[in-house]
């Protein structure tokens, strides 16, 4: 199974994209009937807030003040991180992970995620690779893997505080 991937600093992209493939990995682990479905959506949980939660406060304000994407967009942005955590959350509440309702769940969040990931890429990672500068990509960089490690090690995946996230954005 896909092991909470650490804390890197480095190109704020590149560190981006490790995160979005592991999502990718970690939801075809929970496709799979053999995978500890529990283990692999309790590491989900923690490292989606943690990158979600590190995107809104640390990389799209500074991209944002660059001028690299406007208002709507980090709005946007902001709005399918709610719809996201709203699917991860409802998947968290099935009891039984070998339910049908565990699979119709997983598709939901499958479904937010990866069209969240598609227009990430293309339209906040773009500007950021076009943009701003490789010394500003380093530094958010940074930015973003400290404030990652630091949701983690808070336990920002438990799903009290997914509820509280999910609650406040109603
Ligand atoms: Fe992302
Ligand atoms: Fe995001």
């Amino acid at each position: 199974m896909p092991k909470i991937l650490p804390a890197t600093g480095g190109d704020v992209v590149e560190i981006i994209l490790a995160d979005h493939r592991w999502f990718e990995e970690a939801l075809r682990e929970l496709r799979d009937v053999r995978s500890d479905r529990a283990a692999v959506l309790a590491d989900l949980a923690t490292v989606l807030i943690a990158h979600a939660e590190a995107e809104e406060s640390k990389v799209y304000p500074s991209l944002r003040r660059k001028d690299a994407i406007d208002a709507e967009e980090v709005e946007h942005s902001t709005h399918e991180h709610d719809e996201g955590n709203a699917a991860l959350l409802a998947l968290m509440e099935v009891e039984d992970t070998d339910s049908e309702e565990f699979s119709s769940k997983t598709h939901e969040l499958s479904e937010a995620l990866s069209h969240h990931l598609d227009e990430e890429e293309r339209d906040v990672l773009n500007p950021a690779r076009t943009d701003v500068s490789e010394e500003t990509r380093r530094l958010l960089g940074d930015a973003f893997a400290e404030e990652r490690a630091r949701l983690i090690d808070s336990g920002c995946g438990d799903i009290a505080n997914v509820r509280k996230l999910v609650e406040a954005a109603d």
